[in-house]
Parts: structure tokens; C-alpha cells; sequence
């Protein structure tokens, strides 16, 4: 994409206008000017959310890795693609040009190809963070065939649940990875999920630890010598605008994870979009996304999105934790990183580590910080703000989802004022409105309500896999005719958005809305707190009332256990209102989490209902063993 951006608000607000009154002249002025297409689009866009079906550059043909790859070849063969830094700290990083980039995709989709892989056939990819992972990803791009990534995290059964969902034929992983001071056997993962998936009938295996792992005779191969073998000149596959181009699972608040399809043309476009005018992405920029390519962000914002701008992204395979609390900034003095996108998780977790680690490292080179995947309490965003970016990096707390696509709504650096905890304004081409519980659009400012666009955008995700009425019951059954995000959002006088938090953590107490976040923002802020999590609990007089789950910073702090009670409620008292001040408070050593780093409040819910009997799946948690000290002492 061109260099241009966006400049400040009053263009801003010019430029959502002309998306808001022409979006389809608006989307296909942007698809014409940044793109290569085999051919042109005969229609932008056709919708009906009722059924629903949206369609974008209908007809339009193209690959999606001739944008991220062919097309910048003569201009920035030799530039850094990709920098791969390694969990090992000694070890030495890897710059992959584009040209290098060029060659192993193709190679790796001419593998593909030998072994039967055809246009629209499934792909499962359980990898670590080397750089095989975003080869694979691309080289599935290449040949037209479906991707779905996995989060090399989960555990045999998630892998063997999404794998027989989607159907694939194909995995792709490695004997093992490197985690901080941890090695993890990945292929016995492997082999033990596909007990239950006779279809796959082939394992490419990448060599990165060494490890001892059994070989299943006619199944499993070593990917390198296939590599080394395949020619390094793959044509493209042309694609047609809404081909799938990926499947990515997400879970739901019940039943089993949705397999979201995302298709072709409309989510190159639009994260190829965002992340120019989100990231201020400037030629020369070294930018690094901390998430894995697991994940949606590391699908929109480690691949595709920096690629197709040309950019240079960062993959780092490693914890932030290792070989110690320095790992991030020891990176960003290193590669000179201008961008650094990480979670708010992971902000609370460094924050509460000596400042010596952060003051170590030289970190002028930042221009721009981003926060996504879970409200950023106010703590965290001025710990963020002072220390990493030093006053001088505007955080784009960037809100959005896996069904989006992309980010919808979020600051532009130095463009959009920030305000701590807001994600802001809607990105162009968004349309976001809130709705009441009686399925009426919520006017005006200084509003609460459940979040949902009413338009659509180019990243939309198409359906669920398989079950597209799934889809329609998820997402466009709660409000007619819109787009449900799931998440409660407020409106501030001035039109900023403030996620709140889902809207099944929004809990209704004594007839007040009360959402999670800003509870626990208000404990987060007392100085002896780590973390936290609000949940309900039914009440007989309130309906529902509110149980608080704590981490303090030192475990020495429980001797004064009753009167830090007491000043974390006069904290929520003055901070969010005295009804809002929980009937319960219990001091925890951790949280149960999700591998991304989300808090399991199903699971909280239930130790605050005192209803333990049954608390369903935890085997994808992070830290299981949390769950029984809870319940252990439990209020
Ligand atoms: C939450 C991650 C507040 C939200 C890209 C959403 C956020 C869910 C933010 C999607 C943010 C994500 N502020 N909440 N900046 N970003 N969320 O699918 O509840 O892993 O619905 O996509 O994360 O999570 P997902």
C-alpha cells in the first residue's frame, strides 16, 4: 500500500463520513489503488443479514500471497520480510528477505502439492513460533487451500476436536517447541490427537528440538528434505474474491469452538488497510505483534496485514518471562522496534516485575503501542504509557474480535486523542451502534449498551464451518438485522467507545448494569492488587450480587486481609458507585486463564455460585491447578 495516512481528526471525520455515505466506492477506491488483481470485481458488495450472506468484490480474482509477497519483490526483494527471533536469547535471529520469503512459500507449496493438497481442501497447522509457521500459512495461501491453525498450546483433544470439525487431510507441525525453559513434545500431542482422525492421511514434521518422536510409516514425513527437493517456482492459484482463504476456531460461550471462515479478497483489503492507518506503518518500520499466529491477531497482524504493506514483522517464538523479565524490551532495543503490539495480560504481568527490567533497555525507537484482546484497565494503560512508551507513544487500544476479522475500532496514532481504557472511534467502514435489551437502537452520547455494527465490513467472517445456522443464531438473532458482538460497550459525550466487557459478564445488580470492567479497574488500582475478576453470583434480595476474585502482588499482604477488604470496596464505592461494591471478596494465588490469556469466568461463576458439581471442559486452561485452590477456599 501506498505511504499515506490518514493525517488528523478532522480528515478522520471526513474520511468515516465518505465510508459511512458511499462505503462501496469508499472499499473499492482502496481495492484499486493498493492492490493486484487478476481481475476486477464485478460488484463491491451484496448483504442481507437475515440470511445472512455478505459478499465483497464479487467475482474479483487474485492470490492473496502475489500481495503479500510477488508484488514487492522489485521494489523490496532484499528488505527484510520477517525477523525471527528465537525463545533463546543466545541464539541468533533470522532476517528472511522477501525474495528468501518468495522462495519458501513456494517450495513449501509445491510440498503441499506432492502430496495431494489441492485448491479448497483443509490444512491443519500445529506449530510453534519458527518461521516454518507463517511458510506454511502462506504456502497454504499459494495453491488456494484452507488453513487452520491451531494454537500449538492446545492439547490433544482441542487439536483432534478442530481437526475433525474442519475436516482436514493434511497436519502440519513439528517434533517439539521451546517455551521459555521448557521443551513441549509436540508430535506425541499429534499422534494422540489423530487416533480419533483417520482422514488425515498425511504429517509433514519440521525438525526444531530434536526431540525423540516416533514416525508413522507412510504418514509422517520430515519436512526439510521435501523442502530441499521442491522446486522454488510455484504459479499462484487464482482465487476468486470469496474463496475460504481460512478457518480459525474461536470458543463459544457454549458448546464447541466455532470454526470461523474467513474468505479471500475482503480480509486482505481490510487488514491491509488497518494496520497502515492504525500502526502510522511507515517504510522502514520494524513492527512486532507479541501474539502467536495461533490466534487471530497473529493471523491479521503478524501475517498478512504487515505483508501486504510491505513491512517488516516481527515473529518471536519465546515467553516474555525468559531467560527473564526483560525478554520484550531486550527485543525492542535490539530490533530497533517502532511498533509493539502485545496484550493487556501480559502488561499486568510485566508490571509487576522490578522497573529495572524496562529501564535496562533502550527503547527510543518506539512510536506507536497497541493493546488488544481484553479491556486495558487504567493501571495497566499508564504503566504502558509512562514506562514503555515514556509519554511520547500514543497506545491504540485496539478493539475486535475473531469474527471481525480485523480491528474495528481504535485509535490512529497521532490522530485520535487517547483516553485511557477507550478503544475510541470506529475505524472507516465501521458502523457500530449500540442496542438496549428491548432490541432498540440506543441514540445519542454518554450511553450504555450492547455492541453491533449494522453494516457490513470486508473482514466479516462468512460463517461458522459447517454450520452456518450456527452463524445466523450466534450473531444476527439477538438484534434483527445487525451484526451482535457478544461485548457491552459505553458511548462518552464525545462519541468514544469504551468496551465494557462481554455482555454475559455484564451482571444486573439490584436492577443496576454493571459491567465487570471498570470493578475491576477500580480494585486494579489499589496499590497491593495484581489482578482480578468480578463475577455474579444469584442473591436472593439483589438477584444477583458480586463475588471479587484477587491477586495481590505479595502473598504478605494477607496478614491485613480484612482491612484491605474493606479499602478495596471504598475503592469501588468511589471509583464506580457503592452498588457496586462485591458481597464477596477472596484473595487468590491465580486465575484460572485460557492459553490466550482471557480469564474463564464460566469457571468462576460456578465457585462463586457454589455450584462445583460440573464445571465442564478445563482441559484448554492454562493453569488447571488453580481451579482446586479456589474452590478450596472458596467464601
Ligand atoms: C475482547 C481478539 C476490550 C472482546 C482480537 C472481544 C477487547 C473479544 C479488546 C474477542 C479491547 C478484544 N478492549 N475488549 N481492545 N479486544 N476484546 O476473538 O470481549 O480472541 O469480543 O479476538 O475480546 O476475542 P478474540
Amino acid at each position: 500500500m501506498s505511504n499515506y495516512h490518514i493525517k488528523n481528526l478532522e480528515e478522520y471525520f471526513q474520511v468515516y463520513r465518505k465510508s459511512v455515505r458511499e462505503p462501496e466506492n469508499f472499499w473499492a477506491e482502496i481495492a484499486e489503488e493498493h492492490f493486484t488483481w487478476r481481475k476486477k470485481w464485478d460488484n463491491v458488495l451484496s448483504w442481507d443479514f437475515t440470511k445472512p450472506e455478505v459478499k465483497w468484490f464479487e467475482n474479483a480474482k487474485l492470490n492473496i500471497t502475489e500481495n503479500c509477497i510477488d508484488r514487492h519483490l522489485l521494489t523490496r526483494g532484499e528488505k527484510t520480510a520477517i525477523i525471527w527471533e528465537p525463545n533463546d536469547s543466545n541464539d541468533e535471529a533470522q532476517h528472511i528477505t522477501y525474495n528468501q520469503l518468495h522462495k519458501k512459500v513456494n517450495k513449501f507449496a509445491n510440498v503441499l502439492k506432492s502430496k495431494g493438497i489441492q485448491k479448497g481442501d483443509r490444512v491443519c497447522i500445529y506449530l510453534p513460533m519458527i518461521p516454518e509457521l507463517a511458510y506454511a500459512v502462506l504456502a497454504c495461501a499459494r495453491i488456494g487451500a484452507i488453513h487452520s491453525v491451531v494454537f500449538a498450546g492446545f492439547s490433544s483433544k482441542a487439536l483432534a476436536t478442530r481437526t475433525l470439525d474442519a475436516d482436514c487431510k493434511m497436519l502440519i507441525t513439528s517434533d517439539g517447541s521451546y517455551r521459555g525453559a521448557k521443551t513441549l513434545n509436540l508430535k506425541n500431542i499429534v499422534d494422540e490427537a489423530l487416533e480419533d482422525c483417520p482422514d488425515v492421511s498425511s504429517v509433514l514434521v519440521v525438525k526444531r528440538t530434536g526431540e525423540e518422536i516416533e514416525m508413522k510409516e507412510g504418514r509422517d514425513e520430515w519436512l526439510e528434505p521435501l523442502m530441499e527437493e521442491a522446486s522454488d517456482e510455484c504459479a499462484p492459484e487464482i482465487v476468486d474474491a470469496e474463496d475460504p482463504l481460512f478457518i480459525l476456531y474461536t470458543s463459544g460461550s457454549t458448546g464447541k469452538p466455532k470454526g470461523m471462515l474467513h474468505t479471500t479478497a475482503g480480509y486482505m483489503v481490510y487488514t491491509a488497510f488497518t494496520f497502515k492507518n492504525i500502526f502510522n506503518y511507515t517504510e522502514g518500520d520494524v513492527y512486532w505483534c507479541t501474539a502467536d499466529i495461533g490466534w487471530i491477531t497473529g493471523h491479521s497482524y503478524i501475517v498478512y496485514g504487515p505483508l501486504a504493506n510491505g513491512a517488516t514483522t516481527v515473529m518471536f517464538e519465546g515467553v516474555p518471562s525468559y531467560p527473564d523479565h526483560g525478554r520484550f524490551w531486550q527485543i525492542v532495543e535490539k530490533h530497533k522496534i517502532t511498533q509493539f503490539y502485545t496484550a493487556p495480560t501480559a502488561i499486568r504481568a510485566l508490571a509487576k516485575r522490578n522497573i529495572e527490567f524496562v529501564e535496562n533497555h533502550d527503547l527510543s525507537s518506539l512510536k506507536v503501542l497497541g493493546s488488544v484482546g481484553e479491556p486495558i484497565n487504567e493501571e495497566a494503560w499508564h504503566w504502558f504509557n509512562d514506562n514503555i512508551g515514556k509519554n511520547q507513544s500514543p497506545i491504540v487500544d485496539t478493539w475486535w474480535q475473531t469474527e471481525t476479522g480485523g480491528i474495528m475500532i481504535s485509535p490512529m496514532p497521532y490522530v485520535t486523542p487517547t483516553k485511557p481504557t477507550y478503544a475510541t472511534l470506529p475505524m472507516p467502514g465501521i458502523q457500530p451502534s449500540l442496542m438496549d435489551d428491548d432490541g432498540k437502537e440506543i441514540k445519542g452520547n454518554q450511553v450504555n449498551g450492547r455492541l453491533c455494527v449494522k453494516f457490513p465490513w470486508p473482514s466479516i467472517a462468512r460463517t461458522v464451518w459447517g454450520n452456518h445456522e450456527r452463524y445466523k443464531d450466534t450473531y444476527f438473532s439477538t438484534f434483527e438485522g445487525k451484526y451482535f458482538t457478544g461485548d457491552g460497550a459505553m458511548r462518552d459525550e464525545v462519541g468514544y467507545y469504551r468496551i465494557t466487557g462481554r455482555t454475559d459478564d455484564v451482571i444486573i445488580v439490584s436492577g443496576h448494569n454493571l459491567g465487570t470492567a471498570p470493578i475491576e479497574d477500580a480494585i486494579n488500582e489499589h496499590p497491593a492488587v495484581a489482578e482480578s475478576a468480578v463475577v455474579g453470583f444469584p442473591h436472593e434480595v439483589k438477584g444477583k450480587a458480586l463475588y471479587a476474585f484477587v491477586i495481590l502482588k505479595e502473598s504478605g499482604e494477607s496478614r491485613k486481609r480484612d482491612n484491605l477488604r474493606k479499602e478495596i470496596n471504598q475503592q469501588i464505592a468511589d471509583k464506580v458507585g457503592p452498588i457496586a461494591k462485591p458481597d464477596k471478596i477472596q484473595f487468590v494465588e491465580g486465575l484460572p486463564k485460557t492459553r490466550s490469556g482471557k480469564i474463564m469466568r464460566r469457571i468462576l461463576r460456578k465457585i462463586a455460585s457454589n455450584d462445583t458439581s460440573d464445571l465442564g471442559d478445563t482441559s484448554t486452561l492454562l493453569n488447571p491447578e488453580v481451579v482446586e485452590a479456589i474452590i478450596a477456599e472458596a467464601l
